[in-house]
Order: structure tokens, then sequence, then C-alpha cells
């Protein structure tokens, strides 16, 4: 949900900031903008609807010099995506310019009130608002810009990382956040802001991650300082960041999606390095073992999470309860946060999310915190907000997710979950030895079946083209293949605007047979494993009503084989493995359905890869 970047040293700061904007395009890509203090000393701003390129060519023979600057990429929240509404927002003297990710909540009584005393406004932004009120509380109190922006900061309820330059002040940029994220980069005699650290990582490994209500002063020649809204100097940790720049590429793919659908069987390898040994006998998942009473004691485990990881986590219920025969209930985190949920002392929460910034799973976890639950994340982005703020956790190591459809990440967690499930079942005895051996060596060769699979995307290519013409896809599966129905519809909705539907299979007959004719092909899930006799009874239920079926099935079944009109074979698995492969093909599937409809698919409509706000 937009990014923002800043840049103050020697070098120039355009070609920095366009670099670090098309790192972060994932984020939001309805407008970018520029703010620069010029060679001149003139605060220019340049901002158009679009994307990174747009503005690229929108400030061409515009005077882009200066070492200093602030740039932003939007995915829109209050006003529609135009140039108006493009950031940097100028305040009413245009001395001051601004970027800003989150939601001011309050914009419109302070917007009111500034409106009243004679300021007058150009966009429909909250952001304007904000900027506004930097410029007013500057002039009437008289302080520098540092100390305007950390007053005015105190009258805003709402989220927010914002970075804000000033005309007559090109050595300094101000920058706060709350409830959105914000990195600071150290290089030598030269800092960086960014959303994330994808668009500093090219410059400089050393980072600080910025904390809710501090404010930093990046001054040129100088150290950074950080102080909270109440103006006391707080410390800070440089840390050092261990991603490549190579993994922010597309590696020769054609998109970051596809490269993020191959990369797969290494990322599960990394995911599971360390965790199962080299024999494959046993797993230990650090997190867990070191907080094993809580896991033991608990009477109940609530996972929350929003939008694919919660698809992951309803694949973590079945594992969870399975293995280590702990019930476990899996929320909505936008649900959960709102519906005044009954959580006890003793409960487990387990949250989950790739970006660790999602504002609805950030929420959930500190409202679980707050009744006093054990809060356990599970996250695929290094120091984002989730891992820093639960009691503890796992990380998924993916490595940087830049497609928008979650993709490597949705395997990652479920292969975390299928190491958490593991580990509690071992510690609590309720598998015996030969069958948790069994399950370990299994997913220890899961890696190798993905690459197995992955050898049907030609044949995924081929057959896509013929369902572009369909409106609608339904997707069924049973047990642990009904979340891998949801998530493979999903997939197909955000990248090729057709409509989707996923199910368990069983209640097809409960309303969706309706649908069922010619036009709308059925994706069913169907292994050997599970409920294999019911599922071909669906199947047979959709081909009497003549639809049309591609069938994800066992390498060597016949019997579906003869009945669908398409099939993809995967490799033999146990039942709670079949996600991690099943995945796979739907992926692939989405992926070619929307290349050959001429859709974008690292950057669908109206979608962006991190939802910080609600
Ligand atoms: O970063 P998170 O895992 O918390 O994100 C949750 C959802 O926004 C995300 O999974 C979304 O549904 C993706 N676009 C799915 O492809």
């Amino acid at each position: 949900m937009c990014g923002i970047v800043g840049y103050i040293g020697n070098k120039q700061a355009y070609p920095i900031l366009i670099k670090g904007l098309q790192r972060l395009e994932y984020r939001g890509y309805d407008s970018a903008g520029v703010a620069l203090i010029t060679d001149q000393n003139e605060l220019v701003v340049y901002k158009t609807r679009g994307k990174v390129s747009d503005l690229e060519h929108f400030s061409t023979s515009k005077d882009t010099s200066g070492t200093v600057g602030i740039a932003h990429t939007r995915w829109a929240t209050h006003g529609e995506p135009n140039d108006v509404n493009a950031h940097p927002h100028y305040s009413q003297s245009e001395s001051i310019a601004m970027i800003h990710n989150g939601i001011i909540e309050n914009y419109a009584v302070l917007k009111a009130d500034l409106m009243a005393r004679g300021f007058t406004f150009k966009s429909n932004t909250d952001t304007e608002v904000l900027v506004q009120l930097i410029e007013f509380v500057r002039q009437t109190n008289e302080v520098d810009l540092f100390h305007a922006v950390q007053l005015a900061l105190t009258q805003v309820i709402g989220a927010y990382a914002i970075a804000v330059v000033e005309k007559n002040n090109p050595d300094t940029i101000v920058a706060a956040r709350k409830s959105s994220p914000l990195v600071v980069g150290i290089g030598d005699d030269e800092f960086f802001l960014g959303s994330d650290a994808s668009p500093i990582i090219e410059f400089t490994d050393r980072v600080i991650y910025l904390e809710d209500d501090e404010v930093v002063r990046l001054q040129r020649g100088k150290e950074p300082r950080i102080f909270n809204l109440n103006n006391v100097e707080k410390s800070h940790e440089i840390i050092k960041l261990e991603m490549s720049l190579s993994q922010l590429e597309k590696g020769g793919y054609p998109h970051f999606m596809l490269k993020e659908i191959f990369e797969q069987p290494n990322t599960i390898r990394e995911c599971m390095r360390g965790r199962i040994n080299v024999d494959h006998t046993s797993v230990a998942m650090s997190g867990i073992i070191d907080n094993k009473e809580k896991f033991l004691n608990a009477e109940r485990i609530i996972i929350a999470a929003c939008g694919t990881s919660w698809h992951a986590g309803l694949i973590g219920e079945y594992l969870i309860e399975e293995f280590a025969r702990i019930p476990v209930e899996v929320e909505y985190a936008s649900e959960f946060r709102y519906r005044n949920p009954i959580v006890h002392k003793g409960d487990v929460v387990i949250v989950i999310s790739q970006s660790g910034e999602t504002a609805d799973t950030l929420a959930a976890a500190e409202l679980a915190k707050s009744k006093g639950a054990f809060v356990y994340g599970i996250c695929n982005v290094v120091g984002s907000s989730i891992p820093r703020m639960t009691h503890s956790g796992s990380y998924t190591h993916a490595g940087p997710e830049i497609g928008v459809a979650s993709t490597k990440a949705f395997t990652a967690q479920v292969t975390v979950l299928s190491l958490i499930a593991l580990t509690i079942a071992k510690e609590k005895g309720t598998m015996p030895k030969e069958v948790f051996e069994r399950y370990v060596a299994e997913l220890a060769s899961i890696p190798d079946k993905m690459e197995e699979t992955l050898q049907v995307s030609p044949y995924i290519e081929k057959f896509s083209r013929i369902f572009t013409y369909a409106k609608n896809f339904l997707y069924l599966g049973r047990g642990y293949n009904y979340p891998v129905a949801l998530e493979g519809a999903l997939k197909l909705k955000e990248i090729s605007y057709i409509h989707a539907e996923g199910y368990p299979a069983a209640e097809m007959k409960h309303g969706p047979i309706a649908l069922i004719d010619q036009e709308m092909p059925t994706v069913v899930i169907a292994p050997n494993k599970g409920h294999y006799e019911k599922v071909v009874s669906n199947i047979q239920e959709i081909k009497a009503r003549k639809g049309r079926v591609v069938a994800i099935i066992t390498k060597g079944d016949t019997v579906i084989r003869d009945m669908a009109d398409f099939y993809i074979e995967i490799p033999e698995t146990e039942e709670g493995f079949v996600p991690l492969l099943a995945a796979l093909p739907l992926q692939l599937m989405a992926y070619y359905i929307a290349i050959v409809k001429g859709c974008d698919v690292d950057q669908p409509r109206n979608l962006a890869k991190s939802v910080t706000v609600e």
C-alpha cells in the first residue's frame, strides 16, 4: 500500500529514487511522484497518474538535479488515482513537500480546522491535510521542520510512514512512522529511506527499522537522530541485511510471478534447512522448542491471517489437529480484531503474514497479546512489524516475493506449519515414531517432487489457452485440498480477473452444481489420498452435466485420467503434503490464462502487495 523512498547524500537523487520506486512498485501503482530540491535550490514536485515508467516519461526534459529528494508510488485510499491526488503533496506555500503511506483517520476534522484558518486544498487526500498541518504548526510555533513534524503528529489519529523535505532546508529529510513500515539505510555520507529494504540494498546493507511513534532527522554529514513524539531521544540498532540484489531481479523470467513459482523447490529447501536433520529423522523448530510449555499446555490454537496466508492457516488447522491433536480455529484477521473474540491466557495465537505488515493481521496479533495469549508469528519479510511485535515465531525464508499474487510464500507457510505440527506432535507424543519419521522423510522429499511437478508447465501453458473464454471457474477439493481449491480460485481471480470460487467438493451439490454447464470449467484437486472415491463421484456429477473438468491427479491414476477433459499429474505424497504439490499447477494455470488474456500478472489492477491499511 504505497511505497516511499528517500535519498540525501552526494549523488544525484533522481536516478536513485526512480530505481527505488521500481523496486517498491509492487506496493501500489496507481500514480507515482518525486520531490527534489534542485541545484537551483528550488523545491520541485513531478507527479503523474500511472506507473513509475509514466513518471519517468513525465519528468523528461524537466530539471531533475539535486542530491536530496523523496518519491512515492501510490495505492489509492483517499481520492481517486489521478495527477492531483498523486504524492508528493505541497504545503500551502509550496515550501514543504511530503509523501505518505497509511491513512490519517481524523483528516476531515483537521482539514475543516485548517480551512477555517484560510488553508486551501488541491487534492482529496488525507496526506495534503498533514503537510498543511505541518506548515501551520511550523509557522505558528516558530519551530524548525523536525519539531513541526513531531508536534503535528501528536494531533494525528491513524497510520503513517512519512518523509518530508523543505525548500530552504536542503540538508535535511525528516521521516516518521506509526503502523506503516519505514527503513533507514545508512551509507557513506548518505542516507536512504524505504518502505522496505529493497530500494536500499543496492547501496548499503546497514539499516535501522524505525519503531512506531519515532521521528528521524537525516542530516548531511551528521549521524541520524531518532526521537519520539515527546522529543525523547531513542537509541537505535543498526541491522545488517541478509538480502541479495539478485533476489530482487527477474533472473531471465518474463515475470516475477513465474520466477517465484519456479523458485519453490529451492525456497522449500531453504525453509527446511537446519530444521530437519540430515538423516531426515527429526525436526526442530526453535521457536516452538523454546516455548514448548506454551504449546503443550495450550487448550487450543487460534490462527489469524488474511488472503493467501489465511488459506495456509486452514491447511495448518488440518495439520496441527491431525498430527498434534490440539484444537485449532482459523480466523480472518479482519473479523477477529473487531468481534471481541474470546481469547484465554493459555491460548496460543499464530499469525501468518508474508509481508509482516498487513494491518488487520498486526491488529489481530496486538489484540491477542492484550488478552494475554502467547502470540507466534509466521512471516517472510525479516525485520517487518509482525516478527518484531510477536512473542516468538518462525521465518519462512522464501526470499523477497515481488509478484503481487503470492506463490512461493504460500508453500513456504504451509511448510513451516507442517514443521510446527510435526515438532509439537513429537513433543506431545501424539504420533508413533515410525509414522513421525515417515512424515519427516516425506517432507524432506517435497522439493524434489516440486521439481518434477513443475515439468508440466509447457502442457499447462498449452491447455490454459482454451480457458480464456471462461467467465467463471469452480475449484473443488476435500480435506487438505479444500484450502488449495480456495487458493487456486484466488490466484485466478487476482491476475486474470475471471470470477472463480473455491468449494469443498462435497458442498457442490448444495448449490454450485446449478452453475455447471459447458461454459464453466471446474478444477478438481483429486489425489489418490483422502476421500478419493467421493471426489470421483463429484467428477462424474460434473461430467453428467456436460461440465469440463481439469483434474489434478496422482501420477498413474488412470480412472480420473479417463474421465477428465484435462489432467495434471503430481507425484504421490502423504495426504497432508499434497497441498505443497497441488498448488503449483494451479499457480501455473492462473499465470498462463492471465498471460493469454494480456493481463499484467505482476501488478494486477486494484491490488497491492502489502495491505497496510484496513
Ligand atoms: O502479507 P500477507 O501475507 O499478510 O498478505 C495477506 C494478503 O493480502 C495476501 O495473501 C493477498 O491475498 C495476496 N494478494 C494473495 O495472492
